[in-house]
């Protein structure tokens, strides 16, 4: 199960992520993480792991992967692959790869210094890792973006099963959930939706006003979690709603099986 999760900017993607990667580590899984933000630097910090080497190092850098990828043109099953073919989280080099327990952390894009233009190259090589990458038998994937829904399109979501948005209590995050909602069905992914920041009140009227049957986790909004990113501290505790979101995937991998 490969899992896109994308929103809003600031809603709560790499909070969702790294909280769903420790509770599916405690399940005995192991969890590929890959960090297609290339704007942030936060969510290595929130799983206390180490940023990894860039992978986009290891094809030479950016100049070479935006040759090699965005010059190569046409249907998807014809593009040049950088990847070369299927790969699993074992054949990835330990320099890009950081581990902790059983998370692995993958990163793209980190390398994007000042003026030097767009992250289409870094969502190109993402695309491709996801569309090669083959998951053993009790894997998971998760990918955190950056935001917005400019990844999609750019088939960052072509390799993933399941696309998950968050969706914070604001009009804007509504709204994209509704963009999100058209794009998936355009690529034909499923899309579920996590209202992260609630309290009673607005989680019900978040509930009210997107589609409540793809709704599959409600996340409050808890003190902790802004203590903890104002000091920089990894994430070590659970937080109500994440549970039911790795039962929702677990079930989801078990039919796919
Ligand atoms: N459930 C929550 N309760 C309290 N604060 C939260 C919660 N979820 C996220 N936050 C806070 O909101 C901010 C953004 O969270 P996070 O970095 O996870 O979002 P993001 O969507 O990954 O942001 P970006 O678009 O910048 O990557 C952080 O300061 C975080 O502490
Ligand atoms: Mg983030």
């Amino acid at each position: 199960m490969k899992t896109l999760i994308c929103g809003k900017g600031g809603c709560g993607k790499s909070l969702v992520t790294a909280l769903l990667a420790m509770e599916l580590t405690k399940r005995r899984y192991k969890v590929i993480v890959v960090d297609n933000d290339e704007s942030n630097f936060g969510l290595h910090i929130q799983l206390g792991i180490e940023l990894p080497k860039d992978f986009a190092l290891h094809f030479g850098g950016k100049r070479i992967v935006t040759e090699k990828l965005l010059g190569s043109k046409g249907a998807e099953e014809e593009r040049f692959s950088v990847i070369g073919g299927e790969i699993r989280a074992s054949d990835i080099p330990e320099d890009y790869m950081s581990k902790k327990g059983g998370v692995n952390l993958l990163a793209i894009g980190k390398i994007r210094d000042f003026g030097e233009g767009c992250a289409c190259p870094f969502n190109a090589l993402s695309a491709d890792l996801l569309r090669m990458l083959k998951l053993n038998e009790g894997e998971f994937a998760l990918v955190d973006t950056d935001a917005g829904v400019e990844h999609f399109g750019r088939g960052v979501e072509t390799g993933c099963d399941l696309l998950l948005m968050v969706i914070e209590p604001s009009q804007e995050s509504i709204r994209l959930a509704e963009k999100g909602n058209k794009i998936a069905e355009e690529a034909g992914k499923p899309l579920y939706y996590v209202l992260n920041k609630t309290d009673d009140e607005t989680a019900k009227f978040l509930l009210d006003s997107v589609d409540k049957n793809k709704v599959v986790s409600v996340i409050p909004e808890d003190k902790k979690v802004f203590r903890y990113g104002l000091v920089g501290e990894a994430l070590d505790f659970e937080l109500k709603g994440v549970g039911e979101l790795a039962d929702f995937l677990e079930r989801k991998k078990s039919r796919d099986r």
